[in-house]
């Protein structure tokens, strides 16, 4: 087997076979100008281990280092940024926690060489919060997301918009996939009672929060 592998079984189960990082770095060149932006949004919908999104992240770190290493709250911020930009759907459990695992990593040793004994556990959280929401296990095809067998549930793909309102706060807008894809509006009935969802002029979108940046996850807010 090789890296791009992990089992025939998957091959044939799944179609995992892994991009290799060679294809992948010519495949980031087409479109240079948007890895390099900080806010740019990538989807890869069957991310597997988050090969496009790990190159992509790396891109668009170096920017953020070479723009804002003087001063630790920008760089957190658009760090943070960067992370968000940044959205995976996989099928299976483990890819898919590999994948927030991979982006965590290279996000940490980043911040670590840009703001050495400055860093914070908070930050680190907040980071951890928007990989959880951002890259999940689900079926990109259906749209939903799946259970531990890999079976669909009725709960919908959702995706958070993630962008800075003011100097420390962030706003995180939570809209279905498969409105973001298709311009969908599903039917209220259609959504499950936690989501507890309403519709503006501008499309439906479920629920809107805001916090600090360095308290995402901590409470309800975020
Ligand atoms: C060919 S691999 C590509 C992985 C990654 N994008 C890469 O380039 O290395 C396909 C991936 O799609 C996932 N997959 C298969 N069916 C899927 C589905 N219906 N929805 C989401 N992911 C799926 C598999 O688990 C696998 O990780």
């Amino acid at each position: 087997m090789t890296d791009q592998v992990k089992s025939k079984q998957r091959v044939a189960d799944y179609g995992e076979v892994f991009t290799a990082e060679r294809e992948v770095k010519a495949m980031c060149d087409l479109v240079k100008d948007e890895t390099e932006r900080i806010d740019s949004r990538f989807l890869e919908p069957a991310c597997g281990e988050g090969a496009f999104l790990a190159e992509i992240l790396a891109r668009k770190l170096a920017v953020v280092r070479k723009k804002y290493k003087r001063s630790v709250t920008d760089y957190e911020k658009n760090s943070l940024l960067a992370v968000s930009s940044l959205y995976g759907v996989d099928i299976l459990a483990d890819n898919a926690a590999a994948c927030r695992e991979r982006l965590f990593d290279i996000w940490n040793a980043e911040y670590k060489a840009v703001c050495g004994k400055e860093c914070s556990d908070d930050v680190r959280r907040s980071v951890r919060f928007v990989l959880s929401l951002n890259i999940i296990c689900g079926n990109g095809i259906s749209m939903r997301r799946v259970d531990d067998n890999g079976n669909d549930t009725e709960i919908p793909i959702v995706f958070s918009e993630w962008a800075f309102i003011s100097d420390m706060n962030i706003q995180r807008s939570d809209y279905t996939f498969d409105e973001l894809l298709n311009g969908d509006r599903p039917e209220n009935d259609d959504m499950p009672d936690w989501f507890g969802c309403f519709e503006t002029d501008e499309g439906t979108f479920l629920k809107k929060y805001v916090c600090d940046y360095r308290k995402l996850g901590v409470t309800d807010n975020g």
